[in-house]
């Protein structure tokens, strides 16, 4: 069985960059030895796995074989692992975990379904309910369609991240647990007394994460699907952030109510980012950080964002500077998803 085996002070991080990249086997428990936690992974191949690694875990790991140690569950995990098997091939098997709901992602006979729901629910206490996925995310409001599984019958999440509790519709908002390594990296940049602008905010885990930590920040955060605007406003007050301002509607007008304001530009909406680098302009500072993330090709998306951010700077007047490009996950077979980070400086002679 793999493991990576992780310093225990960098765990949680570890754990986080390893969910994002769907290489975590949730039906296996987490090993322990000394100062290190062993997370057990997905049986794919290991050149497979050090190529993820490489790209996107930051800290010091080390891929191990090891063997299960036997516990009462072994069995059942291993005819879950049986049945997730036949779907291999697609790092998307298996299932997810939104707090209280598990997602079966992999499409399975009723059978199967059930056999894997009611072990989910044996197998962790937290997750109450069970649902399984219909389709791919899509639409404009990027939203996913589900059918009741097994257990307490709701589609209403509640979800800790961070030290923030969201409360969502799953079927009517976008949410995505996969970002986590990623806003806990903003937000361990963010200065005190920032403005922030987050677009495409969702149900607000950006703003309010950072919000939370940074008390003397003011963030707006636009989103133009009214469900998940209702949820953020609830999640604002649930977290107490009364430092971020939830707006309702599409960025392309909204931005124009927020000239000049952000000092940080958050801009998580990888399918068409790159459409938006006039807004992104329009709400920045003369100086401004913007964390931008997009799908691309895996060979060829990093030279093709900085060409493109290059060409907008050089057409609009101001300058661009990378700061960091870092794979988030993989998207398919040819595409990736990446962050890019960039400094935006308009103080230039005209
Ligand atoms: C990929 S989701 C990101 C949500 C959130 N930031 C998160 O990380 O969970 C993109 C969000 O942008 C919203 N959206 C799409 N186009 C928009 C636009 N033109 N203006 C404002 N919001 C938009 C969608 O409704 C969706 O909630």
């Amino acid at each position: 069985m793999k493991y990576l085996k992780a310093a225990k002070k960098n765990a949680e991080n570890v754990k986080k960059q390893i969910l994002s990249l769907d290489l975590f086997d949730k039906s296996r428990k987490i090993g322990f030895e000394e100062n290190f936690v062993l997370f057990p992974l997905i049986d794919i191949s290991n050149r497979r796995l050090k190529k993820y690694i490489e790209k996107s875990i930051k800290y010091k790991t080390e891929l191990i074989e090891k063997e299960d140690s036997i516990s009462p569950l072994k069995n059942n995990a291993t005819y879950i692992n049986q049945i997730f098997e036949k779907y291999k091939g697609s790092l998307a098997k298996g299932y997810d975990i939104l707090g209280n709901i598990a997602i079966i992602k992999s499409e399975l006979n009723k059978k199967e379904e059930s056999v894997v729901a009611k072990e989910i629910l044996n197998f962790n206490k937290q997750i109450t309910t069970v649902v399984a996925q219909i389709g791919a995310v899509s639409g404009k409001y990027r939203l996913r369609k589900f059918r009741y599984v097994l257990g307490v019958k709701t589609f209403i999440s509640n979800y800790r991240e961070s030290g923030c509790l969201f409360k969502f519709d799953i079927r009517k908002t976008f949410f995505s647990n996969r970002l986590s390594y990623e806003r806990e990296r903003i937000n361990n940049q963010v200065k005190e007394n920032e403005n922030i602008c987050v677009m495409f905010a969702g149900v607000g885990p950006f703003a309010i994460e950072i919000a939370k930590k940074h008390k003397s920040t003011s963030i707006v955060a636009i989103e133009m699907n009214k469900n998940a605007v209702k949820y953020m406003e609830n999640n604002i007050i649930l977290n107490k952030t009364p430092n971020v301002k939830a707006v309702l509607g599409d960025v392309r007008t909204q931005s124009k109510n927020y000239k000049g304001f952000a000092d940080r530009v958050i801009v998580p909406m990888p399918k068409s980012s790159m459409e938006f680098l006039n807004q992104i302009l329009e709400v920045s500072k003369k100086k401004a950080i913007v964390h931008i993330y997009l799908f691309g090709d895996k060979d060829s998306v990093f030279a093709d964002t900085r060409k493109l951010l290059k060409l907008h700077a050089k057409n609009n007047n101001y300058t661009v500077k990378i700061l960091l490009e870092r794979v988030v996950r993989p998207y398919s077979k040819n595409e990736i998803e990446v962050v890019v980070d960039y400094k935006i400086n308009r103080t230039l002679p005209i």
